[in-house]
């Protein structure tokens, strides 16, 4: 069966047909699928109903399990895999653009999600962050080369419920260690701090600027979850947004993460 990658939009984001990821995935094949995720940022992989074991499988091909919460609940037997399951709307901190765990000094390169119940609603989406910066014009390229960012896991720490709120230092332009492209690397501002060696009053509108600038419509792809779904993200190049319009309803997606390198 040959295989179909098929982009989603203008801007980021491609479905791949012909690849049943339950079963074993030979060289060649990951070949294609590597090329095509580091050119779309994000694969969608349709009716897979993806087996634990499998999702685990497939993950290693990509990369190391980064170590996870101790707090996440995994699927039993399968301690990397966690659940993503019953988010209050209130403390979701899922519900902002974001790249994975930004606010830890290693962020997880990649992230590989699995649908298993899904309700009405709760779509994902994602933007491409080489984009964001391409089409900032060359002087505002230039301001910010160079600039390193405070994140913190603000969010993440309400909705735990815990004290502590981890935080970490990162380039705000990023340079993908595999294709070597430059990217836009920032977040919500309740991630996205101060920028390093600039007063709040001085950061907070160029990161609130870069924020928005990120996430217009245009450089967006809108994932509408059906069961079996399994979608895969470069947090590299990307960043996503769980939206919550689904108020009480049951949503399960199982999800690992790949060890990233230090941002550069
Ligand atoms: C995540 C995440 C998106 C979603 O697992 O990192 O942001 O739609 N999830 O649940
Ligand atoms: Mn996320």
């Amino acid at each position: 069966m040959s295989i179909q990658i098929t982009p989603l939009t203008g801007s980021v984001g491609a479905s791949v047909e012909g690849v049943n990821l339950n079963e074993p995935i030979d060289k060649p094949t990951f070949d294609v699928l590597h090329r095509a995720f580091l050119e779309h940022g994000v694969l969608v992989y349709r009716k897979q109903y993806l087996q634990p074991a499998a999702h685990v499988a497939f993950a290693g091909l990509w990369g190391n399990p980064a170590q996870n919460n101790p707090l996440s609940p995994s699927v039993p037997g399968f301690p990397g895999l966690i659940q993503v399951t019953k988010i209050p709307k209130e403390t979701a901190s899922t519900e902002a653009w974001h790249s994975d765990s930004i606010y830890t000094p290693v962020p997880p390169k990649i992230s590989i999600l699995s649908a298993v119940v899904v309700p009405r609603g709760g779509d994902t989406m994602w933007c491409n962050q080489y984009q964001s910066y391409d089409r900032l014009s060359p002087t505002l390229q230039q301001m910010i080369q160079g600039l390193r960012a405070r994140f913190e896991g603000l969010r993440l720490a309400r909705m735990r419920g815990a004290g502590e709120v981890p935080s970490a230092v990162h380039p705000i332009v990023r340079t993908h260690p595999e294709t070597g492209r430059k990217a836009l690397y920032v977040g919500h501002p309740d991630t996205a701090h101060s920028i390093e060696g600039m007063t709040l009053a001085e950061s907070r509108p160029l990161l609130d600027f870069l924020y928005e600038h990120s996430t217009t419509p245009d450089n967006v792809y809108r994932h509408m979850w059906q069961q079996g779904d399994v979608v895969m993200w470069d947090n590299r190049c990307t960043m996503h947004y769980a939206v919550h319009d689904y108020g009480e309803a049951e949503r399960v997606l199982n999800r690992i993460t790949l060890e990233g390198d230090t941002p550069r």
